[in-house]
């Protein structure tokens, strides 16, 4: 039976966990590894841009002695040239494995089920789960440990929030969430990241200001407050995130500094400043180079 990442709330605990201790593996002794999924090809149906996803799964394919493909936004056209379930049977006649980024979440899950080869979610508009278990093993390589852990996010109740939220909770990570009014996350996901979180003994906690979120955690994450896709939102949206940004005078009103988390690509002077992007406690490049390691060990769990 093929097994899909789409989301994290479909991987129990343990296999999150072994997840992140093959990625640690892998880190450590890429070598080992090399010829893993040799003879093997992904194919990368991207329908936004990207740096990271594109080039880490490009790159983490190879790595692992397999070929990887990708298709752009100008040939990843889900539904207008031809249906998602044709192209999902097609493209599983070809290669082993399917990474896709795209708007709407329900065409992953459409991908999903008609490929019969597991399917990988690069990113959709609801949920980024490959950035947050990458996220997560950052914080575990800082800290040891990840249960107990104070983590906040200040800013949009995005799909990189929405993903925190079930990786957090299934795994004992304390949450503390401030977004502004209008921009909380998904009702649904929250409802079922706590109970995730009554299972882990995690807390999830609706901050009412940024600064009670800085003032309680050891790491700090935020997010675009214009996501892929929003583009005709932003003026509405700089205004309404005002007073969200992280940044010096934020960060001096803490008790101490926390670790600065960020998915990137980051606006700097909208959600957070150069300054603190720059600052010595920001991980945001130990988090891009997680996702090779931490994908890699995704593929390797799917296809090896
Ligand atoms: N963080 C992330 O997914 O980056 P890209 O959009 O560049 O892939
Ligand atoms: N929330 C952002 C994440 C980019 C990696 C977006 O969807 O554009």
């Amino acid at each position: 039976m093929k097994r899909d990442f789409i989301s994290i709330k479909d991987w129990e605990k343990e296999e999150i966990g072994e997840i992140i201790q093959l990625a640690e593996a892998i880190k450590n002794n890429p070598q080992k590894f090399s010829s893993l999924l040799k003879g093997k090809t992904i194919v990368l149906v991207f329908e936004k841009p990207s740096l990271r996803t594109y080039v880490s799964f490009m790159v983490g394919m190879y790595q692992l002695g397999g070929n990887a493909l990708y298709l752009g936004p100008e040939q990843a056209k889900l539904g207008i040239r031809e249906p998602i379930k044709d192209i999902a049977r097609t493209l599983s006649r070809y290669v082993e494995g399917i990474v896709l980024r795209t708007f709407s979440h329900e065409n992953v899950l459409q991908m999903a089920k008609y490929a019969t080869v597991p399917v990988i979610n690069g990113l959709s508009d609801l949920l980024h789960p490959c950035q947050a278990l990458s996220d997560i093993f950052t914080i575990k390589e800082k800290k040891g440990k990840v249960k107990g852990i104070n983590l906040g996010f200040i800013g949009d109740g995005n799909n990189v929030l929405h993903s925190l939220l079930y990786g957090c909770s299934k795994l004992g990570i304390n949450l503390y969430i401030s977004t502004p009014k209008g921009y909380a996350p998904d009702k649904d996901i929250l409802e079922e990241a706590k109970k995730f979180a009554y299972r882990s003994k995690a807390e999830i906690k609706l901050c009412s200001s940024p600064l009670e979120v800085a003032k309680n955690v050891e790491f700090l994450y935020t997010d675009v407050w214009v996501s892929m896709g929003q583009e005709k939102e932003r003026r509405k949206r700089l205004q309404d995130f005002k007073g969200f940004q992280i940044n010096k005078k934020l960060l001096s009103l803490a008790k101490n500094t926390p670790y600065i988390l960020h998915c990137l690509p980051c606006h700097r002077g909208e959600e957070i400043t150069d300054e603190v992007i720059e600052n010595e406690k920001s991980l945001v490049f130990e988090q891009a180079e997680n996702r090779l390691h931490l994908q890699k060990a995704i593929l390797i769990k799917l296809l090896g």
